[in-house]
């Protein structure tokens, strides 16, 4: 009987604790084997990417009320999009979506491709998207590593490296305890970790499942990480 690993410790939290969310599968039914919509995942974190989870519920909604299918989207008028995306903010964003769903439906069908690579070659989907979409969706062991994530590995590790220049070493450590079995969970689980208890100020750390393996717990600094460069 070995001590449970972090990835457990994290996953078994997530059960329990998970927010739930328009285009998230709830752990049971992920465990049973049920994957979102890829067209979803890919939705909500292009929305995701500078936008609050609250304001782009209502964003969501009305996407897939407008555009229930990415061909849908595709064959959309561009001004009509524009229009939907109005108050999300960095209409490049909205551009990108637009040529990213074309090129899902001409080049690919109206699937999306289900691996990092094939998804990073799609407009507007980088290292992060294409990572976050291989795992979500596709339940493949990428590593995923957002702002949430990124403050939550440089504390359990005590990080030293000024962001960005630690972004490589964080890849690392977070592909390095991510699990074989659950990755999209484990990868939402992070994100949720980083939300509510492994917040930028005052983490909870008192409820955080993984504590006994944090480094900045331990050493009492959390706060200090991710370390900043200084302006
Ligand atoms: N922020 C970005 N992607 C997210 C996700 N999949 N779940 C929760 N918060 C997120």
């Amino acid at each position: 009987n070995s001590p449970p690993s972090l990835a457990n410790l994290l996953l078994d939290w997530y059960d329990r604790s998970h927010r739930v969310l328009p285009w998230r599968i709830t752990p049971p039914m992920a465990k049973a084997g049920k994957r979102p919509d890829p067209y979803h995942i890919w939705l909500s974190e292009v929305m995701l990417q500078q936008t609050t989870v609250q304001a782009v519920k209502a964003y969501f909604a009305k996407f897939l009320d407008l555009w229930p299918t990415v061909g849908d989207l595709a064959a959309a008028e561009t001004e009509d999009v524009m229009k939907a995306w109005a108050g999300l903010g960095y209409y490049a964003r909205a551009r990108n979506l637009k040529k990213c769903a074309e090129a899902v439906a001409s080049l690919h069908g109206g699937r999306f491709p289900e691996t990092e690579e094939g998804l990073k070659a799609l407009p507007g989907i980088g290292d992060y998207t294409a990572a976050a979409i291989a795992a979500i969706a596709f339940n493949r062991q990428s590593a995923v590593l957002d702002g949430n994530v990124e403050r939550v590995i440089s504390r359990l590790y005590r990080v030293e490296t000024p962001v960005p220049a630690a972004r490589p070493d964080m890849r690392r450590l977070v592909a390095a305890i991510t699990p074989a079995d659950r990755p999209g969970d484990f990868a939402q689980a992070m994100m949720d970790l980083g939300a509510t208890i492994c917040t930028p100020r005052r983490p909870v750390c008192a409820l955080c499942p993984i504590n006994a393996d944090c480094r900045a717990f331990k050493a009492g600094d959390p706060e200090r990480f991710p370390v900043k460069l200084a302006k």
